[in-house]
C-alpha cells in the first residue's frame, strides 16, 4: 500500500495522472492538495470522487500547517507536486502568484518531506526552463535560459528541489516534459482554447508568424513516463519527457479546423507574445535508455482530444463563460466573438 499526496491534483494533469495511477495500481491511496485556483477543477475528478482510495484537501501547498497536518496524519511515501501556476500568458501579465507556488510552495513541500521523510518527491518541472532552441535537441545537462516569469519561477523551484537532494539527501526526481494535450486542459492553451472557439465559430488567435513549434506528448504519455521513473529513475536525477512530435502552432490550427470542417477565415492573426519562445525540443536518450517511449501517436491523440471537447462542451462552456472570459477580453483587447 502506497500513500501518495498530489498536489494540484485537480489540474489539467494532476487529475488525468489521478485517473490514471488508481487505475495501474489499486493497492495506491492518494491525497489530493489543491487550492482550486481558475484552473482547479473539482469536475475533473467526479467519477473518482467517491473512490475509498482518493482523499481531497482543499488548501495551498503554501500553507505550512495545512501541508505539515497531512505529514502527520496520512504519511504520505511519494510526493508530486503538479501545483503550479502554469501559464505563461498569465505571468507576463501578473508573475506574483507564480513566484509563491512555483518558488515558494516547493519549499513548504520540500521541508514537511525533509522533516518528516518521504520515499520519493517527484517535482513536475518543464521544457520552458531550457528557454528556446533554434536547432537541436536540449540535454538535461544544458544550461537553463529560462525567459518568462512562469519559466524562469519553475526553474527557481526545481533547483530548489535539487539543492535539497543535494544538502540533506531527500530523495528527489526532477521530471522536464514538453507540451501536453489530451482532455480536461484547461481552455487558455492552444489546443483547448482554438479546438472550442473553433467549435463556438470564434476566432482563433495564432500568435505571430504562427511558425513556434512545441513538442506535443499526450497527457497519459506523461502520467505513464512519471509512474515509470518511480519505479526505473534514479535519484537525484532530471529526466526529460518529450514524444518527439514537434509542429509549428499553424499546423496545430489547420489541422484543428479541418478535422471540425471549419473554415481558416477562423484564423485571426495577433499581436505575437512578448519574449515568445521560438522552439521547444527535448534530446530524450536518458530516458529512453531506461527502456521508456511515448506510445501515443499525435493524430490519435489528437483525434481523441477534439472528440472529448466535443462531447463535454458543458463542462469548457462552464469555465469559458467565468473568469475565463474577462482574462481573455483584456488580454486579446480585441472582440472575443467572430
Ligand atoms: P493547471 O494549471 O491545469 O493545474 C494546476 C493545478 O494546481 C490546479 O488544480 C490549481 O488549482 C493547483 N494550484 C495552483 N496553485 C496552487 C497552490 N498554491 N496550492 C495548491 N494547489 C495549487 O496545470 P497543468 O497544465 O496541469 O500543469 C501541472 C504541472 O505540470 C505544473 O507544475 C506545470 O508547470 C507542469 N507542466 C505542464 C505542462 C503542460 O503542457 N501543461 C508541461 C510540462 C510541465
Ligand atoms: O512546454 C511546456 C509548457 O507548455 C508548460 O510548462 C506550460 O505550463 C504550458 O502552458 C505550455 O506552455 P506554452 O506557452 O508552450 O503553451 P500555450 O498553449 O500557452 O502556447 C503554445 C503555443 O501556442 C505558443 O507558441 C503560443 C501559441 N499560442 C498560444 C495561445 C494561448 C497562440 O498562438 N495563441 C494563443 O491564444
Amino acid at each position: 500500500m502506497t500513500t501518495y499526496l498530489i498536489t494540484g491534483g485537480s489540474g489539467f494533469i494532476g487529475s488525468n495522472f489521478i485517473r490514471y495511477l488508481l487505475n495501474k495500481d489499486p493497492d495506491s491511496t492518494v491525497i489530493n492538495l489543491d487550492k482550486l485556483t481558475y484552473a482547479g477543477n473539482q469536475e475533473n475528478l467526479r467519477d473518482i470522487e467517491n473512490d475509498s482510495r482518493y482523499h481531497f484537501v482543499y488548501g495551498d501547498i503554501c500553507d505550512e500547517s495545512v501541508v505539515n497536518e497531512i505529514f502527520v496524519t496520512q504519511k504520505p511515501d511519494i510526493v508530486i507536486n503538479f501545483a503550479a501556476e502554469s501559464h505563461v500568458d498569465r505571468s507576463i501579465g501578473k508573475p506574483d502568484d507564480f513566484i509563491k507556488t512555483d518558488v515558494f510552495g516547493v519549499f513548504v513541500l520540500l521541508e514537511a518531506s525533509k522533516k518528516y521523510g518521504v520515499d520519493f518527491f517527484i517535482q513536475i518541472s518543464t521544457d520552458e526552463v531550457y528557454g528556446s532552441i533554434d536547432k537541436g535537441y536540449f540535454q538535461e545537462t544544458d544550461q537553463l535560459m529560462p525567459s518568462s516569469p512562469y519559466s524562469a519561477t519553475k526553474a527557481g523551484g526545481e533547483r530548489l528541489a535539487f539543492s535539497y537532494f543535494v544538502t540533506y539527501n531527500l530523495p528527489v526526481i526532477i521530471t522536464r516534459a514538453s507540451n501536453n494535450f489530451g482532455p480536461y486542459q484547461y481552455p487558455e492553451k492552444l489546443i483547448p482554447l482554438f479546438i472550442t472557439n473553433a467549435l463556438e465559430n470564434k476566432f482563433l488567435p495564432l500568435y505571430g508568424d504562427g511558425k513556434n513549434v512545441r513538442d506535443w506528448l499526450f497527457v497519459e504519455d506523461h502520467c505513464e513516463a512519471i509512474l515509470y521513473l518511480i519505479r526505473k529513475g534514479t535519484i537525484g536525477e532530471t529526466y526529460n519527457i518529450g514524444s518527439g512530435n514537434e509542429m509549428q502552432n499553424i499546423e496545430i490550427t489547420n489541422l484543428i479546423l479541418e478535422y471540425l470542417k471549419k473554415p481558416s477565415s477562423l484564423i485571426k492573426p495577433v499581436k505575437d507574445r512578448l519574449g515568445h519562445d521560438r522552439r521547444y525540443a527535448l534530446d530524450c536518450t536518458k530516458l529512453h535508455s531506461l527502456g521508456w517511449r511515448s506510445a501515443v501517436n499525435f493524430n490519435k491523440g489528437m483525434r481523441t482530444t477534439i472528440e472529448w471537447y466535443k462531447s463535454n462542451e458543458e463542462w469548457w462552456e462552464k469555465i469559458k463563460s467565468g473568469e475565463f472570459l474577462d482574462f481573455y477580453k483584456s488580454h486579446y483587447k480585441l472582440s472575443y466573438t467572430s
